[in-house]
């Protein structure tokens, strides 16, 4: 890990509480980043600054949720009143789907996974761009999933909500560029994290369709993994 790689750096990270999130705030501010974690679950944040804290380094978190305007206004507000400035957007947080296939999904499932997974990261894009755009430069990575490439890995829900965050990436990649302003994804495929909890599944006709797919995996990747490509 380059300790100076990020120096001077403000990096917001989403669904910092946990998983990939977590692990990118570790290593973020490892590299020398002033993070700013965030999400919607207060003791997963603790945690997190407190590994933060105990690999010598420091950061700050809020306590948020995505899926709702006026939580992502006050973090990016927040993150711009101390900071100056926010030269990476991490949009990390996600949920999975129970593995609900197309004619079993209920509304309920779908408009939570939509919302978390795909409204929360346009919202922060969309909130943190104008900032950028006045200081020609800034990189935003979303992480979306092996489930937005191709159509065996999850339910149907998750499935079109990564499909909707590569298409998030390509189009802000492609409209900012003449702005000096980057914008990736990430697509894993599994990694060992807490997401199991929205995974567990509820359609044992969806998993069946899918474990062939799930069976070719060689291995999980650990966090650090997937935070290593981001940062
Ligand atoms: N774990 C995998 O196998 C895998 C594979 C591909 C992609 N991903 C993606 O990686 C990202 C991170 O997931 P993870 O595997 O680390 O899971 P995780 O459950 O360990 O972490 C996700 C975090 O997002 C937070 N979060 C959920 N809803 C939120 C909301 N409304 N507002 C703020 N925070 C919220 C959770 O509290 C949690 O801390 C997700 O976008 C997920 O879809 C995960």
């Amino acid at each position: 890990m380059d300790s100076s790689r990020h120096r001077d750096h403000v990096a917001l990270v989403t669904g910092a509480g946990s998983g990939i999130g977590r692990a990118t705030a570790l290593r973020l501010a490892g590299e020398g980043a002033q993070v700013v974690g965030c999400d919607v679950n207060a003791e997963g944040l603790d945690g997190t600054l407190a590994a933060i804290r105990k690999a010598g380094h420091d950061a700050s978190v809020l306590t948020a949720d995505i899926t709702d305007q006026a939580e992502v206004d006050r973090i990016v507000d927040d993150t711009l009143a101390r900071h100056g400035r926010i030269d990476v957007l991490a949009n990390v947080a996600g949920i999975m789907d129970w593995f609900l296939p197309a004619h079993e999904v209920d509304d309920d499932t779908w408009r939570h996974v939509m919302s978390v997974n795909v409204d929360g990261p346009m919202m922060l894009c969309r909130k943190v761009l104008p900032s950028m755009m006045e200081r020609h430069a800034g990189a935003i990575v979303n992480i979306a999933s092996v489930g937005g490439l191709g159509g065996g890995a999850a339910g149907v829900a998750y499935t079109v909500s990564k499909h909707a965050v590569v298409g998030l990436t390509r189009s802000i990649a492609w409209v900012y560029q003449t702005e000096g302003i980057r914008c990736n994804a990430i697509c894993p495929g599994g990694v060992e994290t807490n997401i199991g909890t929205t995974a567990v599944p509820r359609s044992e006709w969806g998993l069946g369709r899918l474990a062939k797919i799930h069976a070719l995996g060689e291995r999980m990747a650990q966090p650090d993994e997937i935070a290593s490509l981001l940062s």
